[in-house]
């Protein structure tokens, strides 16, 4: 199956899962995100009332072509429910986001929503974090060299993400070193917590004990939902 098939068909579950009517909804950001909000687009064409706050402009662009009421994630007190993509998932659900490059707001929003529920296809699944993906850490323009340095320390390869030629700029104007960990990441929450504490990082791309749910599409078309097999209720 087409990888865009996959992601089509876990967004689409994930909606209709777990966006009802009346609910605050978060918007996340990348080509599996995009068809969830296409079909939060026909809920709300279909006359569901939703508010929802987005991840990146890219995403509030593409809300409001689908006729999506989105607001300042300060107008809202709560997200009921955000919809999200990844980059990586463990079997703990664990995760790396932002090599869509809106890991910043997709964290602020996170962090302000009840159920996080991740989509992806089977692509994504790792049995440890940064086998795959490098981990993307959004720092400060300002002597953004001096830290990347000190993100070399943690033991990884940090690159400067460029796009056209030119360093990439995050919507919240920031820059973006990429960090390949030759041998995975052993101990997410220690790595995270190390990189914190750098000068200049803004934020980092490791979403952990974020998830309340993920949804994972098989090459088949089937959907595995963590939460369903833990009869967890939607
Ligand atoms: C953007 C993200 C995305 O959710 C992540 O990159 C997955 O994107 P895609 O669905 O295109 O594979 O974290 O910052």
């Amino acid at each position: 199956m087409e990888p865009a098939e996959m992601k089509r068909i876990v967004a689409e579950r994930a909606v209709d899962m777990y966006v009802k009517d009346g609910m605050n909804v978060g918007l996340g950001t990348g080509s599996t995100a995009y068809f969830a909000i296409k079909r939060i687009g026909e809920l709300v064409a279909d006359g569901f009332d939703l508010t929802c706050v987005a991840t990146s402009v890219q995403s509030e662009d593409l809300a409001r072509e689908c006729g999506i009421k989105v607001v300042e994630l300060d107008q809202v007190d709560k997200l009921d429910v955000t919809i999200d993509g990844a980059d990586e998932v463990d079997p703990k659900m664990q995760l790396i986001k932002g090599l869509g490059g809106a890991l910043l707001r997709e964290k602020i929003v996170a962090a302000a929503t009840v159920r996080e529920i991740i989509i992806a296809d089977s692509s994504k699944r790792v049995g440890k974090l940064g086998t795959k993906a490098p981990l993307p850490v959004e720092v400060l323009r300002f002597g953004h060299e001096h830290t990347r340095f000190a993100l070399k320390r943690q033991g990884c390869e940090p690159v400067l993400r460029m796009r056209d030629g030119e360093p990439f700029v995050t919507d919240g104007g920031n820059y973006i070193y990429d960090c390949r960990f030759p041998e995975g990441i052993d101990n997410p929450f220690f790595l995270e917590s190390r990189i914190d504490v750098i000068p200049g990082v803004v934020e980092n791309g490791l979403f952990l004990n974020t998830a309340y749910d993920v949804l994972i599409c098989e090459e088949d078309g089937s959907v595995t939902s963590v939460a369903e097999a833990e009869n967890r209720e939607s």
